[in-house]
């Protein structure tokens, strides 16, 4: 039997998601860097495996489809595309740990995938995709539409999800770009779907949403992907409306921008401010880089597609806006907040301000007492608080 038709390696499978950490995300120990649907996505690819297969992966989430391909299926390439910069370093760093070189992104040859964006690099000629499916049909229409038009005619799509978080609204979104599109057994609470028979169209190139906010007098432009899709967060309503009172930075920055909304409210505000929206999904900045142009703000807004800042250096900036995620994937976890209040910490020049709004219950005040600085209670309605936070010298 040649290695490839060999079923999945399960002990090189157990070791390879053994080793695999989430971090540069948050860890905890209710925080796992893989789940059911990894190993069974890598099951029912082994089933249709041969040694001219051209893997495409979507979706991984820290490597273990990547890695598990690689290291349990005998694949010899993958290319891959992960929404989240925190998930690309996490792959990096975990085929360093199962003794893959830590590469640049791109460097294939050391590490057996390369790292590429959503489009026809990713896809040109795959004939087999895998897919953690994602939490919005929009994100899924944008990856479907992706691989209907790039990949080779007969791919065939494998799409896995938690059977909570899957609706029949993405067998129908399937259905859209695939003419046969076939749930398989559900198992450990996971389930797949087979998509198949790609309808490869003459239509234009899928692009993102641009939606007028009349209260805004704003033009939204939208990735699947992002937060909130173009509309805007009633969280990020409310603080809008303390946009007169924050002070006219030299740099300000949006962290968590989304589709930067935030960012392009505040530079049309303060014309002599320089402006940075930055958010860890591709997607978002993406999204946030449209808006801009589409509201000609362009030269006035840097994107920049990052964790937490990480590249920024620390003093940098007089103003940072955030609204925090609460959820880290599927789970609320308030870690992702606190993380970003670091970073605020770090970036923000001694008598800078943080200014925050989250939900009414959530205990954040103390935390941003205590890594930022000094912390008023700037306003709240019944659902959001707005604090801000002067960095302590
Ligand atoms: C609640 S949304 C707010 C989006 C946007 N600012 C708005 O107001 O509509 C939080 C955003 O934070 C981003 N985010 C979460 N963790 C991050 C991290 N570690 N680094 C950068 N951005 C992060 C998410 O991708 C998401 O776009």
């Amino acid at each position: 039997m040649t290695r490839w038709q060999e079923p999945v390696a399960q002990n090189n499978l157990a070791d390879i998601f053994g080793t695999l950490r989430r971090h540069p995300d948050v860890e905890a120990p209710n925080l796992q860097a893989w789940d059911a649907t990894d190993r069974l996505l890598l099951e029912a690819a082994a089933e249709g495996l041969n040694p001219d297969t051209r893997l495409t992966v979507i979706g991984d989430r820290y490597g273990a489809l990547t890695l598990g391909a690689l290291g349990a299926l005998g694949v010899q390439r993958v290319r891959v595309h992960e929404d989240l910069i925190t998930g690309e370093r996490a792959l990096r760093n975990n085929a360093a740990a199962v003794g893959l070189a830590a590469a640049d992104p791109g460097a294939v040859a050391a590490t057996g995938f390369e790292q590429l964006p959503l489009g026809e690099e990713l896809l040109s000629g795959a004939d087999l995709v895998l897919l953690q499916l994602p939490r919005t049909l929009a994100e899924l229409e944008e990856i479907a539409a992706a691989v209907a038009r790039y990949a080779a005619p007969d791919v065939v799509l494998l799409a896995g999800g938690r059977i909570k978080h899957m609706s029949l609204g993405m067998n129908a979104v399937l259905a859209r770009h695939f003419e046969t599109v076939q749930p398989q057994l559900a198992r450990q609470k996971s389930r797949i779907i087979r998509a198949s028979g790609a309808r490869q169209t003459e239509a234009p190139e899928w692009s993102p949403a641009v939606e007028r906010l009349a209260e805004l007098d704003l033009d939204v432009a939208a990735h699947g992907a992002v937060f909130a899709g173009a509309k805007l967060d009633i969280g990020t309503r409310f603080l809008l409306t303390f946009l007169p009172e924050m002070p006219q930075a030299r740099h300000a920055i949006d962290l968590g921008c989304g589709t930067g909304i935030l960012s392009a409210m505040y530079a049309r505000q303060n014309p002599a401010s320089r402006v940075t929206a930055t958010d860890r999904s591709a997607a978002a900045v993406a999204s946030a880089r449209a808006t801009a142009r589409a509201n000609g703000l362009e030269e006035r807004i840097t994107t920049l597609q990052d964790d937490a800042m990480s590249t920024l250096p620390a003093g940098s900036a007089e103003l940072v806006l955030l609204n925090p995620p609460f959820h880290l994937g599927a789970s609320v976890h308030a870690g992702a907040g606190i993380k970003l209040f670091e970073a605020a910490a770090r970036v923000l020049a001694p008598g800078g301000e943080l200014w925050t709004v989250f939900n009414r219950h959530l205990q954040y005040l103390p935390a941003l007492e205590r890594l930022v600085g000094p912390t008023t209670v700037r306003g709240g309605n019944p659902k959001f608080t707005v604090a801000v936070s002067t960095r302590r010298p």
